[in-house]
């Protein structure tokens, strides 16, 4: 009985604490006016760096019923680089990376998920002549902390042909398991080298996280 208890106690705590924004969907407590205020701020610096209201001269390369794709390259006007450069900032914080450079900016493409006014998906691509396969398995290492740890994936040591390296993907997390990822990628993979068909082998993601390791096997199976 005591147990019993015990677990309702803690359900209710869990339940009273904890709040995801439904605009943001930052996960913060209530309860707390220090957990509050930061979400205040990153609120707001959230939703106007994925506002979006549309360009005279977009690349739209893919539209869907819930939204759109478009390209931007580093030689399009500067309101939409800037706007690149926002979103990118806020994805490298979310995935913990401190000003992680690109290997080749000038041939850097970056293709963004629209929906409703929101950029809600970002894939940013670079030409990538070969890369190491993520072997199934992660390496056990007691000496590393958490974050690494989930970081140091198993690679092959062969290196292997690839055209094109994705850098970064990220998709909003209140719209995730939508397939906007799959189709940022499968829209890579046509668009990425003028007038051919990327096959999966030739497109390799960099560092992957938990996240992007599970939808890259997942990705890379069918
Ligand atoms: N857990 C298990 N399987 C998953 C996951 C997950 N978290 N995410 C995707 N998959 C698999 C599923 O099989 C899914 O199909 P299903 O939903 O029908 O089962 C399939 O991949 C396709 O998934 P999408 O819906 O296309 O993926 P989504 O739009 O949710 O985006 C992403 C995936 C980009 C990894 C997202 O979770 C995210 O932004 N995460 C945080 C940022 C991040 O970690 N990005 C990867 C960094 S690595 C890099 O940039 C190279
Ligand atoms: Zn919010």
């Amino acid at each position: 009985k005591d147990l019993k208890d015990q677990m309702v106690i803690d359900a209710g705590q869990k339940h009273f604490g904890a709040t995801v924004c439904k605009s943001c969907g930052m996960v913060y407590s209530v309860a707390n006016p220090e957990d509050e205020a930061q979400h205040g701020q990153y609120h707001q610096r959230f939703l106007e760096g994925i506002k979006y209201v549309g360009w005279k001269n977009e690349r739209v390369v893919a539209e869907f019923w819930d939204g759109k794709i478009i390209l931007v390259r580093q030689s399009d006007p500067k309101y939409a680089i800037k706007k690149v450069e926002d979103v990118r900032e806020l994805v490298d914080n979310e995935l913990g990376f401190k000003q992680v450079a690109l290997a080749c900016p000038t041939q850097t493409q970056t293709y963004l998920f629209v929906s409703v006014n929101k950029i809600v998906g970002c894939l940013i691509a670079e030409p990538v002549r070969q890369a190491f396969r993520v072997l199934s398995e992660p390496v056990e290492s007691p000496t590393k902390n958490s974050l690494e740890h989930h970081r140091a994936w198993c690679c092959s040591t062969k290196p292997e042909k690839v055209v094109c390296g994705v850098s970064r993907i990220w998709v909003f997390s209140l719209m995730r398991r939508k397939g906007i990822a799959r189709r940022l990628v499968d829209v890579v993979r046509h668009r990425f080298v003028f007038g051919s068909c990327l096959s999966i082998n030739e497109i390799a993601f960099s560092d992957p996280t938990p996240d992007g390791k599970l939808f890259a096997a997942k990705y890379c199976q069918t």
